[in-house]
């Protein structure tokens, strides 16, 4: 079955007209009150160690240079995107988090497009950022959004880990 996949950032009573609509993605802004399932959101999306306590993630929303976009699907928030610019022009993805069950339909795509729209705006050359070296789906999935892998920091997360430090210059 195919899907239509809308990502709108208007109002749901004024999207344009495009049947049928098997799956609606809302992709808007944070707004304080979201943090709490945004929380539990990367506390499901991570391992320990890997995940962010509540208090980081609120601090890393809160930073000055941040911005967070939310997918909503029907009225429920199904994953998020924290960004932030960095000294010079260099944006940087802090999370990225979709709930399992909401994987696969676009929405981890809507998020990085918002953000990287975002970043091109703002004059930023590059984003970079960093993920689990055994966390395939992400590698996947940012290759796919023109990602690529420069560098491994080993014992980078606090259980261990390493991450791969993966790269896309803005055109
Ligand atoms: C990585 C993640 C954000 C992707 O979100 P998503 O909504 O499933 O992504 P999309 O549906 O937009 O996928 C776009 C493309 O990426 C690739 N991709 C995504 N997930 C993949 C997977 N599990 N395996 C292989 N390729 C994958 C595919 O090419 C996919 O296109 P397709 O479905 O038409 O084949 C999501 O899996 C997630 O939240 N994982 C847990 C948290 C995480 O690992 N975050 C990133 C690390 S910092």
């Amino acid at each position: 079955m195919a899907h239509f996949l809308l990502a709108w950032r208007g109002r749901p009573e004024a999207l344009p007209v495009q049947q049928p609509v098997e799956f609606f993605m809302l992709i808007r802004d944070f707004q304080p009150a979201d943090l709490p399932t945004l929380s539990e959101i990367d506390q499901e999306c991570f391992p320990p160690g890997v995940s962010y306590s509540r208090e980081e993630l609120a601090a890393y929303i809160a930073h000055r240079a941040t911005r967070t976009w939310v997918a909503e699907d029907k009225g429920s928030i199904v994953g998020f995107v924290v960004a932030s610019r960095e000294p010079v022009r260099v944006g940087h993805i802090i999370t990225i988090d979709v709930l399992e069950g909401s994987r696969r339909q676009g929405t981890g795509t809507g998020l990085m497009k918002e953000a990287e729209d975002w970043a091109r705006k703002a004059g930023l050359q590059l984003i970079y950022l960093e993920t689990a070296e055994d966390n395939l789906a992400a590698h996947s999935f940012y290759a796919t959004r023109g990602y690529r892998k420069v560098d491994k920091v080993d014992r980078y997360y606090s259980n261990g880990q390493a991450a791969w430090v993966m790269v896309k210059h803005l055109k």
